[in-house]
This record gives C-alpha cells, structure tokens and sequence, in this order.
C-alpha cells in the first residue's frame, strides 16, 4: 500500500519553520511562521493563560469527556469576544473547535454537506493553507483577486469584479482583520459594499477570524464580522486562539454560526456537532479551559488585553522602525506601505531569487512570496536586514 506513495508536497510555511530550525548560523533570522515573537524572539506564555493554567490544573477534579461542541461557557465567551456584549445571541452559536484551522475544516464539511454544489471563493493571495483544508472537505475552489502588488494595497474594484461573476449560494472566504499574507485589510466602506453584493449575489461568507486583536484592537478587529452580523441573515466565522491567546500547540478555537433566528441557529449548531462527531469525536479540553477562565474572569481578562494591546503595539512599532530603515537605505519611500498595513504579516516586492539569496546569504527567512511575520522583524538589528534586502535587490 505504501510503496506507490508521492512525496508529499511540502507546505509553503511548515517547510521553512523546519529548513529555519535546521540552519545552525547563530545570526539567523526568523520572518517565517505567524507566530508572536517577544524582544528576545520567544513566544512566551502569555501571564494570565499561566496563572489560568495554575488554577486549572488545581481544580479540575476530572477528566471525563465533555461534549462534541465542546465546553458551554467557552462557546458563550467566545460569541461575546467576537461578537460583542450587545449581539442578538438568539442567533449565534458556536462550536469549540481544534485551533482556527479545525474550526475552518468542520465549517467547510456542514457547508459541503449541506450545499455540495457551492465553491468557495478565496482571496489571491490568501494563507496556503485554506486551500488544501477547503478542498479536502471536497468544496471546488475559485480565487478571486485581492492585492495589487504594485501599490501594495487591496485591489478593490477587481475583487469586486470577480465576485460579481459567483453564482448565488458560493462562498466568500473573507479575512475578517490582518489579511494573511498581506496585511493589507479593506476599510469600513468597502466592507458595506462587499457585504452589499454578497446580499445582492446571495452569497455566503465565511469569515476566518484568527488574528482578532493583532490589527486596529480587539473590538475595532471584530468590526467587520459584527457589520456582516448586523447586515446579513446566515454566514460563519472561523475563530482562533492560537495567536491572541498564544495558544498555538493547545489547538484551541471556535467555529461560530449566525442564522436567521433561534431555530435555525439551533438545527445548525446540531449539524455542525455531527460535523464534530464524526471528524474526531470530541475537541481537546486543556486550552479551551484555560482560554474560557481568561475570557471570563474579570482580573485576568483585563491582564490578557493589556498583555494582548502591548504585543499588538510592538507589531506596529516594528512595522514603524523597518519601514524607516528600509526609506533610509534604499533612499526610497517603496516601504512605507508596511506601516499602513495590519496584524502579524506584510508582503516584501521580492522575487523568488532574491528571497532565496536572503536565506541562503543572510540567513533571513521569509515565506516563498515575501511575506514577513512583522513579529519577528529584530528590534534591534533594522538596518542589518534593511542593508541585506538593498543588497538583494540592487538597491544598496
Ligand atoms: C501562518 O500563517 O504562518 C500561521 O497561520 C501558521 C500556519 O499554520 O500556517
């Protein structure tokens, strides 16, 4: 059965995290994988999931299984974080889910299962990922354009354009806040005009909300999904905790629906947890526990934010500081879009070549299409980086 096996396709991201921890330079540099990085270049725990972690370890007196749909309190804490204290919450229910990723591959099942003939539309670009998870729930995939590379921002009336063209009942993959790869995020006005011809076209969005709090802050970054909320009658939302949370290896998210009202939502949520059922039986308990006594004990969710608002800062002034040393040498203002852009990622106008001589010259990692993880730009090494991508570039 084995021997006849392909090699695997090596994952864009997953590729470099193994080729960046194999490489024994001592200066090398991490822009890769979207995860939060400190001053030192470590994740850390962030302190009230150690201080949850304390108190569930104390107190937990079983480990008896929970449900399909996961812990109750944590769904109900997850609907308020995304969908803020003031929601009709007749309507919204939700599904704790393994990380934003499994969130997003129970969602695509019930959507397949319930509309076989739908494609799902995503952005181009979009995180590599969406692609392989959609489709492996059998959803067809189509690409809508997103990005004009030559300014550097959302290219809005081609987007637009595309998605005129989708049938009525597909599917609108939808950033919610921090487009990866791009960071580059569409304004409050166009998100009415997208939500406009989604109702027009009959679309359905689904919305992969996994950087909530990375971009303008956590409840300006929930503004988008709680427009579609206010303006549209049925769609979805993938939701992670991997990054706001740092809870990356503990898997822990939510796959959330909005319906036209109570019974809808109700036969759903029951669909959605056979979806569960089915897939892996139950989700894991550890991080969605800790995650449910963060968002729900007043001291430690007032610590998370400002934990959470101190990391989202320093994203921003690193995206300041980079931009800065990229105007001083390159004597150019091509860089400067990176300070207009939000959350963990930003795309560098590099080619193929020249991002493989910064990792094979320089030690520097980036994704294969330039993305940077804005985190792990070195605070105090700017112009290091900034002199090896002039370098590459000619620009020097
Ligand atoms: C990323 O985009 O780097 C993260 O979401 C990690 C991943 O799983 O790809």
């Amino acid at each position: 059965m084995f021997e006849s096996l392909a090699e695997p396709k090596v994952d864009a991201i997953l590729g470099l995290m193994a080729a960046f921890r194999a490489d024994e330079r001592t200066d090398k540099l991490d822009l890769g994988v979207g995860v939060y990085k400190d001053p030192a270049g470590k994740t850390p725990v962030m302190r009230a999931i150690k201080t949850a972690e304390a108190r569930l370890l104390d107190e937990q007196d079983t480990k008896s299984y929970v449900s399909p749909g996961g812990s109750t309190a944590f769904c109900e804490a997850m609907i308020a974080q995304v969908f803020g204290a003031k929601a009709d919450k007749s309507r919204i229910r939700a599904v704790q889910s393994v990380g934003g990723s499994g969130a997003l591959r129970i969602l695509a099942d019930f959507i397949h299962e319930t509309r076989p003939e739908a494609c799902a539309w995503v952005s181009d670009p979009t995180w590599p990922n969406h692609i392989p998870l959609l489709g492996a729930a059998g959803i067809e995939l189509k690409r809508y354009p997103y990005y004009d590379a030559t300014h550097s921002k959302v290219d809005f009336a081609a987007m637009m354009a595309a998605l005129g063209e989708a049938s009525s009942g597909d599917i609108v993959v939808l950033h919610g806040c921090c487009h990866n790869p791009t960071g580059a995020d569409l304004d409050r006005a166009q998100w009415q005009d997208v939500i406009a011809l989604l109702k027009e076209r009959e679309l359905f969005p689904l919305v992969d909300l996994a950087y909530q709090g990375f971009g303008i802050g956590l409840e300006e970054d929930a503004g988008p999904t709680r427009l579609l909320a206010e303006e549209m009658d049925e769609f979805v939302v993938a939701a992670s905790c991997s990054k706001n949370l740092g809870l990356y290896r503990e898997r822990v998210g939510a796959a959330l629906i909005v319906a036209r009202n109570t019974a809808d939502a109700t036969r759903a949520h029951g669909r959605l947890t056979t979806v569960v059922r089915a897939n892996y039986s139950m989700p894991p308990d550890h991080g969605a526990n800790t995650t449910e006594r963060v968002l729900t004990d007043s001291a430690l969710n007032e610590e998370w934010r400002s934990e959470l608002e101190s990391m989202r800062l320093r994203m921003v002034g690193l995206r300041k500081d980079f931009s800065e040393a990229m105007r001083k040498r390159s004597n150019s203002d091509r860089f400067d879009y990176i300070t207009r852009q939000q959350g963990m990622f930003s795309r560098l106008p590099l080619d193929t070549a020249q991002i493989d001589r910064l990792r094979e010259e320089f030690g520097i990692y980036m994704v294969g299409d330039g993305r940077i993880n804005v985190a792990g730009l070195p605070e105090n090494d700017m112009d290091r980086l900034a002199d090896a991508i002039c370098t590459v570039t000619g620009t020097a």
